[in-house]
Parts: C-alpha cells; sequence; structure tokens
C-alpha cells in the first residue's frame, strides 16, 4: 500500500472538499452584495473596478476578490474590464423589479446563518421549532406580528412567483370555491383571484398569520373575494363544500404522519369532483437532488419536523387520503419545482 497520497494509484483533486469547507463564503458573498446594493447598481450600467470600489466604499484589494468572486457565483460576469449582472441577478436580485426577492434570501441568510454554525447540535436537539410541539416557525411569526410581516413582506412575492407557473398548466375555469390551506399572506390566492374572477377564496391560518393575509388581500382590494378563517389546522375543524384545495408550500413543514392526517382534513373539505393542488418543493425519488433542495430539507429539519418530500412520498399523502387521478407538473418557479393534482372522485 502506497505510503503518500502522490504515490498512490488514484490521486483524487482536493478541490471539492476545500470549495465545500469555505461555502460559508458563497452565501456570505450573496448576502455582502444584497446589502451593498451591488445588484441595483449594475442594474444600469457596467462599472471598472475602481468605479465600484469607490461606489461600494470598498478598498480595491478586497473589492477585486469581492467582485470575482461573485463573478464565479454566476451574479455578475466580466467583460473586459467592467462588472455587469448576470440574467439571474438581473431578473431576481435587482430591487424594484417584478421578479425581486433578494429581500428574503438576506432574512433567510440572517435567520439560519447562526443556528447552521452548530448544525450537528441543531440537528440533534430539534433546531429552533419548540421541543414536544407540533409547531413550526410559523407559530414564532403569528405570534410576533412585527417579525410576521418582515418575513411575509419578502416572502409574499416570492410566493406569488408561483402563480404564473400554475396558471400556465392548470385550468380553474370549472372550480367556483377554493380553500387556500395554510394561505400565508394570500399571494397565491391574490394572484389567482386577479385571473379567475368567479372565483372565491377562503384562506385558512392561523390566526396571527390571517391578520398579516389580510394586509395583503386589502392591499389589493380583494377582500369581498377572500375570506380569512383563522385557525389551526391540526386543532380545529376545517370548513367545508369547496370544489379545490390549495396546499402550497405545507407539506415540507410536517412529518408524513402528521401530512396524512391534514390531507385527510382536505379530503374532508372537498365535495365530489373537488380536487386538490398541492405545490412546493419536491426531491428526486433518491432523496438527494437537485442539490438545491437537498439543503432546503435540512432548513425544514432545522425550523420544524418537516422534510422536503420526494414526488413520490407526496403523492402517496394524496392517495392514501382517497385522492385519484393524480398528475404531476414540473415547474421551474423560485424554490419551488413542482405541482401534483388529484381528484376526489366521490365521498
Ligand atoms: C411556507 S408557508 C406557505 C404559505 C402559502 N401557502 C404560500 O404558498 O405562500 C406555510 C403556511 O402554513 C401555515 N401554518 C403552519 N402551521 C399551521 C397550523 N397549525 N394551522 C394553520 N396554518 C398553519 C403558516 O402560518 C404559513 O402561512
Amino acid at each position: 500500500m502506497s505510503s503518500s497520497l502522490l504515490d498512490s494509484e488514484a490521486v483524487y483533486s482536493a478541490a471539492p472538499l476545500t470549495f465545500l469547507a469555505n461555502s460559508f463564503l458563497v452565501s456570505g458573498v450573496l448576502k455582502a452584495a444584497l446589502d451593498l446594493h451591488l445588484f441595483d447598481l449594475l442594474s444600469t450600467q457596467a462599472l471598472t473596478l475602481k468605479e465600484l470600489s469607490e461606489k461600494l466604499d470598498m478598498p480595491r484589494r478586497a473589492a477585486r476578490s469581492f467582485l470575482n468572486a461573485c463573478a464565479s457565483a454566476g451574479l455578475i460576469i466580466k467583460k473586459e474590464d467592467r462588472y455587469q449582472n448576470t440574467m439571474l441577478a438581473e431578473t431576481y436580485l435587482v430591487k424594484g423589479k417584478p421578479y425581486y426577492f433578494g429581500g428574503y434570501l438576506a432574512f433567510e441568510i440572517n435567520r439560519l446563518f447562526p443556528p447552521t454554525h452548530h448544525l450537528a447540535e441543531t440537528l440533534k436537539t430539534g433546531g429552533l421549532k419548540k421541543q414536544n410541539a407540533a409547531e413550526s416557525i410559523f407559530d414564532v411569526y403569528a405570534e410576533d406580528p412585527e417579525l410576521g410581516l418582515e418575513f411575509f413582506q419578502q416572502f409574499h412575492v416570492l410566493s406569488g412567483l408561483t402563480a404564473p407557473f400554475l396558471l400556465e398548466k392548470i385550468d380553474l375555469s370549472d372550480r367556483k370555491t377554493v380553500l387556500d390551506l395554510g394561505g400565508g399572506s394570500g399571494s397565491l390566492s391574490i394572484e389567482l383571484a386577479k385571473s379567475f374572477p368567479y372565483l372565491k377564496f377562503t384562506l385558512f391560518d392561523l390566526p396571527g398569520i390571517c391578520k398579516i393575509a389580510d394586509h395583503f388581500i386589502q392591499e389589493a382590494s380583494l377582500d369581498s373575494r377572500i375570506s380569512l378563517y383563522p385557525g389551526d389546522f391540526f386543532k380545529d375543524d376545517l370548513p367545508s363544500g369547496f370544489d379545490l384545495i390549495l396546499l402550497s408550500a405545507v407539506v415540507n413543514l410536517w412529518n408524513p404522519e402528521q401530512n396524512e392526517i391534514l390531507v385527510k382534513k382536505c379530503w374532508d373539505a372537498l365535495v365530489p369532483g373537488g380536487k386538490i393542488i398541492m405545490v412546493g418543493s419536491m426531491l428526486k425519488d433518491n432523496e438527494y437532488e437537485p442539490l438545491e433542495l437537498s439543503f432546503v430539507s435540512l432548513i425544514s429539519a432545522i425550523d420544524t419536523q418537516g422534510a422536503i418530500y420526494t414526488w413520490k412520498e407526496q403523492e402517496e399523502f394524496l392517495t392514501k387520503a382517497g385522492f385519484q387521478n393524480l398528475v404531476r407538473f414540473p415547474i421551474t418557479a423560485p424554490i419551488r419545482n413542482g405541482v401534483i393534482v388529484g381528484v376526489k372522485l366521490k365521498d
């Protein structure tokens, strides 16, 4: 056996390891770029290192490393001696643009960086969730209206970005009444209500979150079409008689047993012929791809009892409750890559 790595037959590059070890710098660079409004600066103009180091108020040597790191992360590109936004940054990270969700990313980096620093301990002790309780980070937001509004002001835009993808895939013109279960700020109901003027929505969420939803629904002047139903979907009965249920970005908060209970409650709330639209993040059946969702699954584990489930697991939640004729639609919305539609054929 060879005594030295360099003598061995298979010499592997260690670069992936050092990159992994330094990966905290990748989110650090993104956060710094957002804090420094780099993408806003580069939205209208391509700038040189000298100009950027002045505008960012950063020594030239540090600015050079920082900008080149942004370039290797795919956030900006360098053409000759000028830096400019990539399409990715221009579309999603320039404040004021319709698809901007940089504020959400900065909020989440701030929130999750400290527990990630002690990840082994965080995972062992159940992370941020309160012990022995079927609670999620949203209970914290529900109880702290200021923090809740701060979160949802960022999340609302991000979640609303899912609507165009849904509208492209699914026709709702034969539906009349929708229950948006765990509807959050109402982003999806609001967007769908704009496209289907005959649809009436009931948004069910925790009382503190319903107050936040009220703010966004009033802002969109849709309070006559989207009503609020405050409650806890585990402890309280759901309203019933709907012909459509939206379950968007909810099952990732809970463990499989809790999801089975929840989806059964959805079944009971629908009339025969009613449909469920489950929207969210879906992993491949190997449970670890795509990479970005595999890591998001850790956030669910830190925050709640949840996980990012595979397509198959999420379909099983539906079939166990009785839903049939399941159809999968992959989508490419930010942080959501899938939709599953199921039908309640009979009681
Ligand atoms: C990730 S958010 C998704 C919000 C919304 N569906 C969307 O797609 O933007 C999960 C939602 O589930 C709600 N939720 C969590 N626990 C709940 C409970 N026990 N009863 C009712 N709603 C709950 C949260 O308050 C939050 O609004």
